[in-house]
């Protein structure tokens, strides 16, 4: 696959760290006109009390507003499973489009059993305003912007470039970082190898954001680096490691990691595109599956 890359365009990218889950939520304004796209948005919930609001998105919609903006696309890299989207939120007061991985329809496939969701649970991706396919192209405002399918952590990750911007998803972490992990269903280390190639395949400027940053070492926490820093410096795929190398490494240290906190509600919600699952009186609901994950 050839990817029409432009770096010539520069968008401005607008970074929001949630503490909460170490999610950065990105506004992507078009530097020729006043579009702009929000990625990996963050609905807040205080799980411990099934209680749900909505000051990050509120972060994201005031500054979108401040500044004059109209809202193309609400894009998510990945159904997370350390957090709960927000695109639902956002497109009922700006609008714009809610798109995913068209692989979606495997992850609502899996988590659909998993969830024992009834038939009125679409799994076509049906949920989502547009499906994307490797190398799908679109526009915000004036900006060409395209999606590049990188599976590995997820069935249905996308890393999706904007100008000389890529928006990484969970392929890459900062360079200490490294990598995330695999061991979801549907997950595969050998992929998520081949993706992470996809990505490092891209002009050496090209400037990556990354969807989580944990701060390793007590460093600062970070959003933004490069394809040529990534090749060189990756913990876990830099220095030209080889796929043997990463898949044991990945499954080895995947085995020592405990569930996600968030991973029981984020499901639920990210594979129904954001909203919320409802109950058969209407009301929002969620399950736990025992020992079903
Ligand atoms: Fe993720």
């Amino acid at each position: 696959m050839t990817y029409p890359i432009d770096m010539s365009v520069h968008p401005d990218v607008s970074a929001h760290f949630d503490e909460a889950t170490n999610t950065i939520s990105c506004i992507v304004k078009d530097p020729a006109s006043d579009h702009c796209a929000v990625v990996d948005s963050v609905m807040d919930i205080d799980y411990a009390a099934g209680r749900i609001t909505y000051d990050h998105a509120d972060r994201l919609i005031a500054e979108i507003e401040a500044r004059g903006l109209t809202l193309d696309w609400i894009i998510e890299t990945h159904v997370h499973a350390d957090h709960l989207s927000a695109a639902p939120y956002i497109q009922e007061r700006l609008g714009g489009r809610i798109g995913v991985g068209e692989k979606i329809m495997v992850v609502q496939e899996t988590f659909g059993k998993i969830f024992n969701e009834g038939t009125e649970f679409q799994r076509d991706g049906s949920q989502f305003d547009a499906l994307f396919k490797d190398g799908d192209t679109y526009k915000v405002g004036e900006m060409a912007c395209f999606a590049i399918y990188t599976p590995g952590h997820t069935p249905a990750c996308m890393v999706h470039v904007m100008g000389d911007a890529a928006f990484v998803g969970d392929t890459l972490f900062m360079p200490d970082g490294g990598s995330a992990r695999a061991d979801f269903p549907g997950g595969d280390a050998g992929e998520l190898y081949d993706s992470i190639q996809k990505v490092l395949a891209l002009p050496d400027e090209m400037r990556l954001f990354m969807c989580h940053d944990y701060g390793p070492d007590g460093r600062d926490i970070a959003w933004e680096t490069t394809v040529a820093e990534e090749r060189a410096h990756n913990i876990h795929v830099g220095g030209g490691k080889t796929r043997e190398e990463f898949i044991r490494f990945r499954t080895d240290r995947d085995a020592t990691l405990a569930m996600p906190k968030l991973i029981i509600p984020s499901l639920q919600v990210n594979m129904r595109a954001g909203e919320l699952p409802r109950d058969a009186d209407g009301r929002p609901m969620l399950k736990v599956p025992v020992n079903g994950l």
